[in-house]
């Protein structure tokens, strides 16, 4: 059995993520407007990575007899600006999950919650790859600046990123 704190914070992180899934849908419908189909692709596959983060959790609640609490979904923006400034948000927001993983991860350990600090584990594990890969994807965007024929071959190779089996 699981304790309210600590269920009611999973539930809050698991909306967490399908806000995360909403923001990621939203940049990559604006990376394809602005015909950047790639980078659009590249959003659209970290939305799907999203919502399975969230279904983790909800599989992880209710394997010990939680509640899971679903709670609307904020709307995103719908501006974001050019492809850098798109990028830029997305680490922005990552380090902002990083954070509440962290938090999430020390109530596990306030609680002697052993079986949610070994599940957040993979979470602390995750949000290094995913600061790490959206990091290189702003380094070389800086790198080739938003004009020139760089940001489309950057492009093409955003295009390439495989869903995780
Ligand atoms: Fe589910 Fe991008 O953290």
């Amino acid at each position: 059995m699981i304790s309210p704190t600590m269920q009611n914070a999973l539930n809050t992180q698991i909306n967490l993520e399908q806000y995360s899934a909403q923001l990621y849908l939203a940049m990559g419908a604006h990376c394809e407007t602005l015909s950047f189909k790639g980078f659009a692709h590249w959003l659209r596959v970290q939305a799907g990575e999203e919502t399975a983060h969230a279904v983790k959790l909800i599989d992880f609640l209710l394997d010990r007899k939680g509640k899971l609490e679903l709670k609307p979904i904020a709307a995103p923006p719908q501006e974001f600006g050019g492809v850098i400034q798109v990028f830029e948000q997305t680490l922005a927001h990552e380090m902002g999950i990083t954070q509440k993983i962290n938090a999430l991860f020390d109530l596990s350990r306030t609680e002697k919650d052993y079986a949610s600090e070994i599940t957040l584990q993979w979470y602390v594990s995750e949000q290094v790859e995913e600061e790490s890969n959206v990091g290189q994807v702003v380094d070389h965007l800086h790198a080739v600046g938003d004009q020139g024929g760089g940001i489309w071959y950057l492009d093409s190779r955003m295009a390439k990123r495989m869903a995780k089996a």
